[in-house]
């Protein structure tokens, strides 16, 4: 069934969705219906979903354009609709980690673990969670999830000016990169593939479901 996108003058549209159970993925699921619903008109009963390969959410009645992605940390529920090009959203509550500069050089490209290892304490946590979440969301929207390696992206790691640096297989300069902050505990980030979009740096609008 061919359906057509509601346009809407925002470019990416991030959801900020509360979960009554933590990770629950029933009410995650039912979030995806409504603000995929809202997009696309209709009931969000009636809009089916299926999996890619490896796991990557998709409408089995595919709409031209519509891309979106979902996150969830604890109660936190992150989904990002655009029609802009392939879109991956990750959120990650920021809790002190012990071995933060082990799994970084263990898990990171060098640059960035150096970068982690010159900062401490909240800047360093921070940096790592800026990491993870901005390397995730770009894999999240490529689809291959954390079965592609996590060092074939490079991405900076400052609060500031988030940014896609290097890529094993695509130019960097194709990527959108945000950071989202739902609140002060949560670290978030949205990547946007940008294709043929020439209309300047895109807006992200965090919206509050
Ligand atoms: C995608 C992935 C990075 C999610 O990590 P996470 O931090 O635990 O979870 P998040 O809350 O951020 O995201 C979960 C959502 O990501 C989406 N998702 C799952 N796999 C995805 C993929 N490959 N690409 C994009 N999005 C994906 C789903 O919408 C999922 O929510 P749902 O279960 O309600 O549908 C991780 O699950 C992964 O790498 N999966 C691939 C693993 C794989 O291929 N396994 C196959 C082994 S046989």
């Amino acid at each position: 069934m061919a359906r057509a996108v509601h346009e809407t003058a925002r470019d990416v549209e991030v959801w900020q969705i509360e979960l009554r159970e933590p990770g629950d993925r029933d009410e995650r699921r039912a979030a995806l219906r409504l603000a995929l619903a809202r997009r696309l008109g209709g009931d969000p009963s009636e809009i089916r979903l299926i999996s890619g390969p490896h796991g990557k959410p998709a409408l089995a009645d595919p709409v031209d354009g519509l891309h979106f992605s979902l996150s969830s940390s604890g109660r936190c529920c992150l989904i990002a609709v655009t029609t802009i090009g392939p879109i991956g959203v990750d959120v990650e509550r920021v809790v002190p980690r012990k071995y933060l500069e082990r799994i970084a050089a263990r898990r990171f490209a060098p640059e960035e673990a150096a970068a982690i290892a010159d900062r401490r304490g909240e800047s360093a946590l921070r940096a790592f969670y800026n990491c993870w979440t901005r390397k995730e969301a770009y894999l999240k929207a490529t689809g291959t999830g954390l079965t592609a390696p996590l060092d074939g992206v490079v991405v900076s790691v400052d609060d500031e000016r988030p940014a896609i640096l290097a890529l094993r297989d695509d130019d960097p300069g194709a990527w959108f990169l945000a950071a989202v902050a739902p609140a002060r505990d949560l670290i978030g980030a949205v990547a946007v593939r940008l294709g043929d979009y020439r209309a300047g740096e895109p807006a992200v609008r965090l919206l509050t479901a």
